[in-house]
């Protein structure tokens, strides 16, 4: 089969034909049609170096092909998507020392099959085409969590999300509407805030407009929830846009290492900062209920094939996009 290898920072990413994978006791064989980017990808082809190749990629779907001893068998046929957070552990406040993501060290799914434990396979939203349902399970588990579990959203919540664009805000963005919040975000573009207020977004600030606290300050009052994925200089000043009271979730380092954060603010405003991190099994599950119920898709920005993963990644690297990039690796 064909599959995206990565092995080291210094090299370029290859398609390359290797065996392809047959299914382990307990194990499934997937057929792959669809493959999402997360950042996370990028992370680890600009900052890791392996002992040996690994298939890249956490997000995928397709149709199980066959499975392995004691899976049910009628699994087989089925349009399925894979829960890419494996070996979450026992406590599902934090993921334990066994914790692993998908496509490292594990083989992921940038490639035209997958095999992976049953329990990590979950049907798709029946409303949802297999490209779309490709795009949700690490960056819509990880907005789940970071909303309900974390922050405790309640719908008189005013919640803010930081850096619009990303494929993980855009999920924030429809989870939080969808739950009754009212939402505002921040972004680089102007065009993409006018996108977020067309998806229902309440507001939009240029966080590389200085005044933009200020503004915020006069026009809202104040945020309840804060959700940001990008940490960086522009952290501290969520502080001073933050309720007394407040919940402030991160979950990135987008711009890099928080500077500047006034205690006196986080104490004065008694506020909760809070990290978070993907979602238990339980939280996908509950993720992918949430998306039927309310029918909600992702935002798919552009979707290259399978031998133009270099692109794709150059394109991720620029931050132009808004919302999600696909890759197809299968036929459908
Ligand atoms: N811990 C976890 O479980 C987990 C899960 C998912 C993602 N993440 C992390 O979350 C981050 C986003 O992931 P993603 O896959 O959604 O990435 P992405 O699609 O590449 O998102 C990039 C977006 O970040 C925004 N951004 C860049 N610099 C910013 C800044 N200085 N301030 C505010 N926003 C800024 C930009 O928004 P605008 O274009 O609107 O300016 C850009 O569109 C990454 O750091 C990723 O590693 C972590």
């Amino acid at each position: 089969m064909k599959a995206v290898q990565f092995l080291s920072k210094d090299l370029p990413l290859e398609v390359k034909e290797v065996p392809t994978p047959v299914p382990a006791d307990g194990e499934v064989l997937i057929r792959l049609a669809f493959a999402a980017f997360n950042h996370l990808d990028l992370w680890i082809w600009q900052e890791k170096v392996l002992e040996k190749p690994v298939i890249s990629g956490a997000d995928g779907s397709g149709v199980v092909e066959s499975v392995g001893r004691g899976v049910d068998k009628s699994l087989v046929g089925k349009e399925v998507i894979i829960n890419p957070g494996l070996y979450w552990g026992d406590d599902e406040r934090f993921t334990g020392k066994n914790f692993q993501i998908l496509g490292n060290p594990t083989n992921g799914t940038f490639a035209e099959y997958i095999t992976i434990p049953r329990e990590y396979v979950h049907e798709k939203p029946a409303h949802l085409n297999l490209e779309e349902a490709a795009a949700l399970p690490l960056a819509a588990l990880t907005a789940y969590r970071a909303l309900f579990s974390r922050a405790d959203l309640q719908p008189s919540d005013k919640v803010l999300i930081t850096g619009i664009g990303g494929g993980a805000a855009l999920y924030l963005l429809q989870i939080a509407n969808a739950a009754g919040a009212s939402v505002y975000v921040t972004s680089s573009s102007e065009e993409k805030i006018r996108r977020a207020i067309a998806m229902g977004a309440k507001g939009g600030y240029n966080y590389r407009d200085a005044a933009w606290v200020t503004k915020a300050k006069d026009e809202i009052g104040g945020f309840d929830v804060i959700i940001d994925s990008a940490g960086g200089d522009g952290f501290a000043v969520l502080a001073d846009v933050a309720n007394p009271g407040a919940r402030i979730v991160n979950f990135g380092r987008t711009a890099g290492n928080i500077n500047g954060l006034k205690p006196w603010l986080v104490y004065n405003k008694q506020l909760q900062i809070l990290g978070t991190m993907m979602g238990t099994p339980a939280e996908f599950k509950a993720m992918l209920e949430f998306y039927s119920k309310h029918k909600l898709g992702p935002t798919i920005d552009k979707t290259f094939q399978l031998n133009e993963v270099n692109a794709a990644r150059d394109y991720m690297n620029s931050g132009e996009h808004f919302g999600k990039i696909m890759l197809q690796v299968g036929d459908k």
